[in-house]
């Protein structure tokens, strides 16, 4: 897979060396490119934005330098539709969640924009869908952040993790928090058995492969429960066992004809 970065602050991708995404682009499973923005600004003083047209505070991001950045970054895009993707970050795009990393995970080519200031003039965005390129402009959370750099390193790692390859127990992604069975993970424990006094589950100790699933899953829907109601309220009714129905039943939600409906809710986020 291909992701290119453009920013004005390239170093500020430096971390993209390091750990498995480092690894990773070593070994040629990631092309990785970070340019930066400034080499397309024509002037002196390489300026790359201009003051907001109908005022207001802040400058915006100019789009004639974002263009001829991405003609070039983006190369025959427009030619080879779903291939490449431009991603521009952004506070006010859809949130960016595990189902929006997987699938970027499987497009040979993703380009990420990082705005600054008030952002990059709308119209780059536009331009770029009604060229036939896919566009998507995604948040990272309800909150606004400087930049888009730390959006870049977060997608990266977000998807990089998913390529083939990438991690080496493929396992580990399975039952992860935010995987197909749409519950947080349970919660994790390694030796020594007993530590400051707080002891290990016993069952985990048990050998008993079939008991520590179930107890994995049950921790899984009442962490859930207790922290992601929003999570419980997607859980397909059709994939819950009997014992899924008592743990949530217990939990105070209810399995309706529409679906799942809490009925009492628990007290508090705390396990
Ligand atoms: C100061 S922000 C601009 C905020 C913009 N004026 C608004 O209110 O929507 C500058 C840049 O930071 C990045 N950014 C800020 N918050 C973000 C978020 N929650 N998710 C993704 N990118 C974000 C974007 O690249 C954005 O163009």
């Amino acid at each position: 897979m291909r992701i290119d970065v453009v920013s004005i602050f390239p170093e500020y991708l430096a971390p993209l060396e390091l750990s498995l995404v480092g690894k990773a682009r070593r070994t040629g499973l990631l092309d990785l490119r970070v340019h930066d923005l400034r080499d397309w600004a024509h002037d002196r003083h390489r300026t790359v934005d201009d003051s907001p047209l109908g005022g207001g505070a802040g400058m915006v991001m100019r789009p004639d330098v974002w263009g001829e950045a991405l003609d070039d970054v983006l190369g025959g895009a427009q030619a080879h539709p779903g291939e490449v993707e431009l991603v521009v970050p952004t506070p006010s795009g859809l949130p960016l969640d595990q189902r929006t990393a997987e699938r970027l995970a499987t497009v040979p080519h993703v380009v990420v924009a990082c705005g600054r200031y008030e952002g990059i003039d709308a119209r780059v965005a536009e331009h770029y869908r009604g060229r036939g390129v896919a566009v998507t402009e995604l948040s990272l959370g309800d909150y606004v952040l400087n930049g888009g750099e730390v959006a870049a390193l977060v997608l990266v790692e977000a998807v990089a993790r998913l390529l083939p390859g990438m991690v080496g127990n493929p396992a580990s992604l399975v039952e992860e928090s935010h995987g197909a069975a749409g519950t947080l993970e349970y919660p994790v424990y390694t030796r020594p058995p007993e530590w400051r006094g707080h002891e290990v589950p016993e069952v985990l100790l048990s050998g008993h492969h079939a008991r520590i699933e179930r107890w994995r899953r049950d921790q899984a829907l009442e962490r859930t429960a207790r922290r992601r109601p929003d999570l419980i309220e997607r859980l397909a009714v059709e994939d819950l066992d009997r014992r899924d129905r008592d743990i949530l039943a217990e939990l105070g939600w209810e399995v309706g004809d529409e679906g799942l409906r809490v009925v009492s809710p628990p007290g508090g986020v705390a396990d």
